[in-house]
């Protein structure tokens, strides 16, 4: 039995054309997360960050997954079919492409583009079209509430009991397109050092943490995912 886990980031999704976030052209060198992404930018301009994710969620919707996502998709089918382990996909993206690619579950630490919450009764519901300020709460019937149902800095990322439980339990660690820069997810593969798994980093460049991995593969995702999981 070799159980799994995977963390994918915004370099799993590049080659389906959705930016990444510190590269050459990415979206925090267009954009300042500081008024797009925290709290406290959604109480001072909500329009503002309304637009941006209104923006994200149109590219989302003409991307398709890659061979990357596939290959993912594929070891996850594998494993539960030859019975060889458990895997936990967990995703620092709030796209659904693993989804549309066929992973099971996947974890979305940070959230997903396509919930919205209401601040103020709670509800959380599958909304892909634009969100305004204007735009009431079916639940509740208020208006000026609703948020993208996404962690912005300063917020606590979802799951992470439930991952920490994985990885203490995991004999194998991927990362899979992402810097190593934003922790809690940058720390996880200490975690899975401490439980004695293989590291393995699939990235295009060496990121903030790449030391600490046992094998490294760079590359396109869509070239070194599949080529890993195939012989995996
Ligand atoms: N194939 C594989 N890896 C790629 C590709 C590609 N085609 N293109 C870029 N990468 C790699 C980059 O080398 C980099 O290591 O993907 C990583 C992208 O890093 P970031 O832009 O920092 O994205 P990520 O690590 O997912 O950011 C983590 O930061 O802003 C927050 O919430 C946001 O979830 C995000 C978190």
């Amino acid at each position: 039995m070799k159980n799994i886990v995977i963390l994918t980031g915004a370099g799993v999704s590049a080659e389906s054309g959705l930016g990444t976030f510190r590269d050459k052209g990415g979206l925090w060198e267009r954009f300042d997360w500081r008024t797009l992404a925290t709290p406290e930018a959604f109480a001072a301009n909500p329009e503002e960050v309304h637009a941006f994710y209104n923006a994200r969620r149109e590219n989302l919707a003409a991307a398709k997954p890659n061979a990357a996502h596939d290959a993912l998709a594929g070891l996850e089918r594998r494993w539960r079919e030859e019975g060889r382990g458990d895997v936990l996909l967990v995703t620092q993206n709030i796209d659904d492409l693993h989804e549309q690619a066929g992973s099971a579950a996947p974890l979305h630490m940070h959230g997903e583009l396509l919930k919205s919450r209401c601040e103020d009764c709670g509800d959380v519901f599958a909304h892909a079209d634009a969100l305004s300020v204007e735009r009431m709460c079916a639940a509740c019937g208020r208006a000026g509430g609703l948020r993208p149902d996404v962690v912005w800095f300063g917020e606590m990322p979802k799951g992470l009991e439930r991952i920490y439980d994985a990885l203490a339990a995991c004999d194998l660690f991927v990362a899979v397109g992402t810097s190593g820069t934003v922790y809690p997810a940058a720390g996880f593969v200490q975690e899975a050092k401490m439980a004695g798994a293989w590291t393995v980093e699939l990235t295009l460049e060496p990121g903030e943490v790449s030391p600490l991995f046992d094998e490294r593969l760079y590359g396109p995702a869509t070239e070194v995912v599949p080529r890993w999981c195939a012989a995996a």
